[in-house]
């Protein structure tokens, strides 16, 4: 076709795939999924083993050190993760001194790139929560809140963003719970976008916090994490179960994508959304019952029995639930993507260790097939047309 000299052909085979749905560019031992059986397992056991069981720090030792840890290693892992949750200064300014409209993902994009600027050393502690904490903060105009170093690491994220500072403040047990149980669901997933993201910057040699902060901005995006966000705005936008048959027309016509349904793994219902569903019932049991999960379970009902998406085989995803969680526990739309973004600092981790100690590791840089003009003749400005 003239686009594609013959030395580019020596280097053997090149597959045209945009969105890599066929390349494996990694190997990995962190997370497994099949997506046809809506199985995910981190390092070998059940997602849904590990939210009945566990806690989010237990886990999140687990994907970055691959075994589950003993009682003392806990107690180690959770002191280390104490010690490590206080955020340089110039960070909070950072933060503070943004737009007061200003998105909070983009806001944590900024601080997660600000931290390699202010603490360029790559101590993989799980301080998100404090710099999450004080993005919320800011939401509100409110002054960030210290961590307390003797809460356990989810409490300890509720009391920043609640206790206006009061020392003796205790988030509710139960709540502090669910939330612990979607931060265990959210943790790893492979090579999503994000986490594709970091090992894409790693592979540069960049530090830990500016290939994080990349990975975050891919988060940010409403096809991904963002769709959390999205699935609020759109169950809102329905209002109500007399709706959702016109709104159905509407995706099958392509005017809008029902979000919160699709994925390029799963062919089938993602298993975390089937534990989030449940644990909507759980909150809802303590703050009251939001009228949207009403939309929400008719919308997948309808959805599921219709052929457009059973052909497409397209599932409720993780982001379909948790946004009602999220409301019901307080928090504005805005800020679900910045609750997927800390428990995922785990898995971003995990996968930057993990591809720096792979040697197979080499920059990544994917190829291209050139469609545009071949050789032109270059015409001085003053003869251009
Ligand atoms: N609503 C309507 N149609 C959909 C949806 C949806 N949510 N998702 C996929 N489809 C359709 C596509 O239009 C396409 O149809 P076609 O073959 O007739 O053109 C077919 O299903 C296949 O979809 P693709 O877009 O090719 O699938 P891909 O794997 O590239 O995209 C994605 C996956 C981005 C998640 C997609 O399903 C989507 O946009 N979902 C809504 C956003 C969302 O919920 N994202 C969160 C995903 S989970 C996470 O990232 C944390």
């Amino acid at each position: 076709e003239g686009t594609v000299r013959a030395s580019d052909l020596k280097k053997g085979l090149k597959l045209y795939d945009p969105g890599y749905l066929n390349t494996v560019p990694v190997r990995s031992a962190i997370s497994y999924i099949d997506g046809d059986e809506g199985i995910l397992r981190y390092r070998g056991y059940p997602i849904e083993e590990l939210a009945e069981k566990s806690t989010f720090t237990e886990v999140s030792y687990l994907i970055m050190y691959g075994t589950l840890p003993s009682e003392s290693q806990l107690a180690e892992w959770e002191f280390a993760i104490s010690q490590h949750s206080a955020v340089p200064q110039g960070v909070l300014d950072i933060i503070q001194s943004m737009p007061h409209d200003a998105h909070p993902m983009g806001v944590l994009v900024n601080a997660m790139s600000a931290l390699s600027v202010f603490h360029p050393d790559a101590n993989p502690a799980l301080r998100i929560t404090t710099i999450a904490a004080a993005v919320y903060l800011r939401m509100a105009g409110r002054p960030p809140v210290l961590p307390s170093n003797t809460l356990p690491y989810t409490e300890n994220f509720l009391y920043m963003l609640d206790s206006f500072g009061n020392r003796s403040y205790k988030p509710n047990p139960r709540l502090t719970r669910a939330l612990d149980i979607i931060f265990i669901l959210h943790a790893e997933h492979e090579m999503n976008c994000s986490t594709s993201a970091v090992r894409h910057l790693a592979s540069s040699g960049v530090d830990v916090y500016t290939a994080i902060a990349g990975a975050v901005g891919a988060l940010y995006g409403p096809l991904h994490g963002g769709a959390n966000e999205a699935v609020l705005k759109m169950l809102s936008e329905i209002g109500t179960v007399q709706n959702i048959p016109e709104f159905i027309e509407g995706v099958k016509t392509r005017k809008q994508k029902l979000s919160g349904f699709g994925h390029r793994v799963y062919k089938n219902y993602d298993p975390r959304a089937k534990v989030l569903r449940k644990l909507a019932e759980e909150v809802f049991s303590i703050v009251g019952r939001d009228p949207l999960i009403e939309v929400a379970v008719a919308l997948e009902k309808v959805a599921l029995s219709d052929e457009y998406f059973i052909k497409r085989k397209l599932y409720p995803n993780v982001d379909f639930y948790s946004g009602l969680i999220y409301r019901a526990m307080g928090f504005p739309p805005e800020y679900f993507t910045v609750l997927f973004a800390i428990p995922r600092m785990a898995g971003y981790l995990s996968h930057w260790r993990e591809s720096l100690d792979d040697p197979d590791t080499k920059i990544m840089r994917p190829q291209q097939v050139y469609v545009g003009e071949w050789l032109r003749d270059y015409v001085p400005i003053n003869t251009r047309t």
